[in-house]
């Protein structure tokens, strides 16, 4: 097969074959197709799309360029989540160790940064010494030590999305739901979950803009769990606001052990918490979600959560002293804050606008496996609806270049709308799909 056929016949519009997705797969995968074609395939599926059918072809092709994992040799049943992504979204940091500590082991395969949206393992890697890099001995040996593991697509696990993820990440090719839904599954059924709640973002921090958006790639990928036989669940969470109050690796690694501490902004507790409660009630820990939700909270109240989380990071070679004490994690050169001029209601905080200024201080890739600055970022302590009075804190830049900052100082007053009169705070969640 010639890869210029495949890129001619996607950029024109065509259906691929089956035999046409897994070749380019394989051959991606050990280097015989150059990054610059298959940054051009990604490009023309992005224009044109794939159908239901291509969708699941590409997932099986990237699931088949590597090892899958049966983990029921290590734990009865494998409960997984993953998060479309979204600004400020460091959701798994805090859900992983809520439904390991109900007695549920998970075992998760992470990415990192795309686009606008942050990573987990790059998120984790601000703790130093963390690494994502297991063998497969060795995630099931921590898998069943502690119930808890968080890695990264690996040379033998999804290694073709490993590849996939970090070209889209800086081609301009992430939003489009056949490719999420592939990269996104192909992952959850490597690692080999019965379960998976998935965490569909909607919104400016999004890589779906609308609800219809979201609902099409929701439905897109239970359909592949469900097909595949996994119970697969998808909540339409969202994403015009950032999650929480921080943006940035350390600020939000910071923030989610505050969060497992029973401190952290109300918003990012209450996903949290109902991610967890989908997860646990997947497992059947109990017979309703406010009854798993209340499981995820005692775990967190009696500080179990906290202690997996640190166990985690010390299995995994990080500096564990950081869990008890956050204020020694490396901080950025300049740590501005920017004051209200006015009185008025937050009418938006416009999260894509953050995510991309975050990845401008150096946050994120401009350029592939660019490194990164874990320090920088911003906390913005507000939510749409709040009322504010000139004076009050609109947000904090945390920035290691002085032209960066003054950058990203004039990108936070853009980001946030005012209104005279009371606004209406934002959903959490839309709708489930399953
Ligand atoms: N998360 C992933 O793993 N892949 C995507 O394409 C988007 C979010």
């Amino acid at each position: 097969m010639r890869m210029v056929d495949i890129i001619e016949k996607k950029r024109d519009g065509g259906e691929l074959t089956g035999e046409q997705i897994t070749w380019f797969v394989n051959a991606y995968t050990v280097g015989e197709v150059p990054d610059y074609q298959a940054a051009a395939l990604m490009m023309a599926i992005y224009f044109q799309a794939m159908n239901r059918r291509e969708t699941v072809d590409l997932t099986i092709a990237i699931v088949e360029s590597g090892e899958q994992l049966d983990l029921h040799d290590t734990i009865p049943f494998v409960v997984d989540k993953h998060s479309s992504g979204g600004v400020g979204d460091k959701t798994t940091l805090v859900v992983q160790p809520l439904v390991s500590a109900c007695g549920v082991p998970v075992g998760k395969m992470s990415g990192r940064g795309l686009g606008l949206s942050g990573g987990t393992l790059d998120k984790m890697e601000s703790i130093p010494g963390w690494t994502p890099n297991l063998s497969l001995p060795e995630f099931k040996e921590q898998l069943k030590d502690i119930g808890l593991v968080l890695a990264g697509q690996t040379a033998t696990l999804a290694p073709a999305d490993g590849k996939l993820y970090s070209l889209r990440d800086v081609t301009g090719t992430v939003a489009n739901v056949s490719l999420i839904a592939a990269s996104i599954m192909s992952k959850k059924l490597a690692a080999g979950a019965d379960a998976i709640v998935l965490d569909v973002k909607v919104g400016k921090g999004a890589f779906m803009p609308t609800v219809e958006d979201a609902r099409e790639l929701a439905h897109t990928m239970v359909d592949i769990g469900t097909d595949a036989g996994r119970k697969t669940v998808a909540l339409i969470a969202d994403m015009n606001q950032p999650l929480g109050y921080a943006i940035g690796n350390t600020l939000e690694v910071k923030e989610a052990i505050a969060t497992l501490k029973g401190g952290g902004p109300a918003d990012f507790w209450e996903h949290c918490v109902t991610i967890a409660g989908h997860m646990l009630l997947l497992a059947g820990k109990a017979d309703t979600l406010e009854e798993t939700k209340e499981l995820a909270r005692q775990a967190r109240d009696e500080g179990k959560a906290l202690q997996k989380f640190k166990l985690m990071v010390e299995r995994q070679g990080g500096q564990a002293s950081l869990v008890d004490a956050p204020d020694n994690f490396r901080q950025a050169q300049f740590v501005e804050s920017l004051y209200a001029q006015r009185n008025g209601f937050i009418a938006e905080i416009n999260a894509g606008a953050f995510g991309w200024s975050c990845v401008q201080l150096g946050g994120g890739r401009q350029v592939k496996n660019e490194p990164i600055d874990h320090a920088v970022g911003f906390i913005v302590p507000l939510k749409v609806g709040d009322q504010v009075e000139s004076g009050d804190i609109l947000g904090t830049v945390h920035a290691n270049d002085a032209y960066k900052l003054a950058a990203a100082k004039s990108n936070l007053l853009q980001a946030i709308k005012w209104s005279d009169t009371p606004v209406k705070p934002l959903p959490h969640f839309y709708e489930t799909v399953s």
